[in-house]
């Protein structure tokens, strides 16, 4: 069957004006404030991870994204009763389940699901049984994408982290295992999307995946918001996404 194009969404990951509001405690930068402006300058979702320790992203925010903003929210969680409960509150459009490591500066790598299977397979359930679309963060590994079917989570996210710290020749066999995971994906029914480190210079090659059709980005954004404005960065990296799509 012939196919038409896929759109290709970006989700802007907003923790990192958190992480900027936490260091002095107050009320700036805020986070709904930047996830405004994503929406003006055509993200398609807001993405946001309320960790274990809450370096960024709070309690609140997630309350007042559901609230104020009108763009669906992706909030990224560990798989733990604690964030099920939250989600569960709140009810998100997605879930992103990930691995979290309370001594990480980020997430590090892709979600064990093949090792932790028994422990995932009821939280995917509950989250899809409440309406909430699933995906899983894992490394583009064919057991792990199996797996991601088998517990029936509709989506996965590539980790994209790999790729981006390589360089060179080993960069171009990270694209490779991208593209054969994503096209594999397909192929077992799962929607795929990626993220993790993507920026200016990263991006087209993973945009240019046909079956990829979602897009995460926070910490290049919002460090190049500070010379060039959010909504410029948003709008470039939206140009760049969809001229490698085109
Ligand atoms: N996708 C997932 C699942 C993530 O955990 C993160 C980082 O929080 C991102 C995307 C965005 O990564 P970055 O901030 O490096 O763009």
């Amino acid at each position: 069957m012939a196919m038409g194009k896929r759109a290709l969404r970006l989700g802007v990951n907003i923790d990192h004006v958190a992480t900027l509001r936490n260091a002095r405690g107050g009320r700036h930068p805020d986070p709904l404030r930047a996830a405004g402006i994503a929406a003006a300058a055509g993200a398609h979702g807001i993405t946001a991870h309320l960790r274990e320790d809450r370096r960024h992203i709070r309690d609140e925010d997630i309350a007042r994204l559901m609230r104020d903003i009108a763009l669906p929210l992706n909030l990224e969680m560990a798989a733990t009763p604690e964030m099920l409960a939250i989600a569960l509150a709140h009810k998100p459009q997605a879930v992103c389940l990930v691995p979290e490591k309370r001594a990480e500066v980020t997430t590090e790598g892709g979600l064990d699901a093949v090792g932790g299977r028994d422990h995932l397979a009821p939280i995917v359930r509950w989250l899809g049984d409440a309406g909430i679309r699933v995906s899983l963060f894992i490394d583009p590994d064919t057991a792990q994408l199996d797996t991601a079917r088998l517990l029936g989570a509709p989506v996965v996210e590539l980790h994209t982290g790999a790729y981006c710290e390589a360089e060179g020749a080993a960069r171009a066999r990270e694209l490779e295992r991208l593209a054969a995971a994503a096209a594999y994906a397909e192929t077992i029914g799962l929607e795929c999307h990626a993220g993790h480190g993507l920026s200016y210079e990263t991006v087209a090659p993973v945009a240019a995946i046909a079956t990829i059709v979602e897009l995460n980005i926070g910490h290049f954004l919002i460090g190049e918001a500070i010379f060039s404005g959010l909504d410029g960065a948003i709008r470039r990296m939206r140009a760049l996404m969809d001229e490698a799509r085109a």
